[in-house]
């Protein structure tokens, strides 16, 4: 298990809204920005919050002494979160969970809807990838701005066409990757998203990693509320992953 296990109190420095629901927190919480790889995540909850589980949610930043979150407002813990001001504090457990692969040359990253937050961690970080981002419609196309100093070649498709190729990005993905010599590809999004970059991928011969994003409860191991099947047997999505082989993923 890779878990820095840093339970911290920390303020919120900049809390803004993205796009409808979805929201950017930037917290100041140096011992956890120090630790951050692409790849982790924190488990959150608002410190007076009447929730008692904490969120989990992927890092999308770590610069400074500062790390940020991107998140979706759809359940009682991450509208507590949405409603918080700057200079309130959060509190945040981590980091937790394993990297991304930090030694590829030439990434692919597969995203869709909040599944671009911590590919945009592993973009920053890397300055070497690609991105490949779905969203419902060019209203949730922030992110394009997000990655676009970070990255090669940004490649967009819209569920309602209002933005790119008009469909789910996957559909694209066989084309990309025709024309790029890519050595690996990296997929956070919805299941049937990844599910699709998976056979793709291996239809191409390129290896896959998959970030999953299951429930959480304790995000220590202990009680198996984020246990998944995989081809070498039961996991634990908090202490094996969240990033996995995507040929070793039950999807
Ligand atoms: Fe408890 Fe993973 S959240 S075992």
């Amino acid at each position: 298990m890779v878990l820095r296990k840093i339970l911290t109190d920390a303020k919120i420095v900049e809390q803004k809204s993205l796009a409808k629901d979805i929201f950017l927190m930037r917290l100041h919480a140096p011992d956890i920005a120090k630790a951050a790889k692409p790849g982790n995540f924190l488990q959150v909850k608002a410190q007076r919050g009447t929730t008692l589980l904490r969120r989990p949610l992927g890092i999308a930043e770590a610069r400074g002494d500062d790390v940020s979150l991107i998140y979706r407002k759809i359940g009682k813990g991450t509208a507590e979160l949405a409603a918080m001001q700057e200079g309130e504090i959060v509190s945040v457990m981590g980091t937790i969970g394993n990297t991304f692969n930090l030694n590829l040359k030439k990434p692919l990253l597969v995203g869709g809807g909040m599944g671009l937050s911590p590919l945009l961690f592993y973009a920053e970080y890397m300055k070497n990838a690609s991105v490949l981002m779905g969203a419902r419609t060019s209203a949730e196309l922030f992110w394009e701005e997000l990655f676009s100093p970070f990255v090669k070649e940004i490649f967009v498709a819209t569920e309602d066409g209002s933005k790119g190729e008009k469909g789910f990005n996957v559909a694209f993905l066989p084309k990309i990757l025709q024309q790029g010599k890519y050595d690996g590809i990296i997929a956070c999004g919805p299941d049937p998203m990844m599910k699709k970059a998976v056979e793709i991928a291996k239809e191409a011969n390129i290896p896959v990693e998959v970030s999953l994003e299951r429930r959480m409860g304790c995000g220590l191991g202990a009680c198996l509320s984020c246990a998944i099947d995989t081809k070498s047997g039961r996991k634990k999505v908090c202490k094996d992953g969240p990033v996995f082989d995507g040929e070793e993923v039950f999807f």
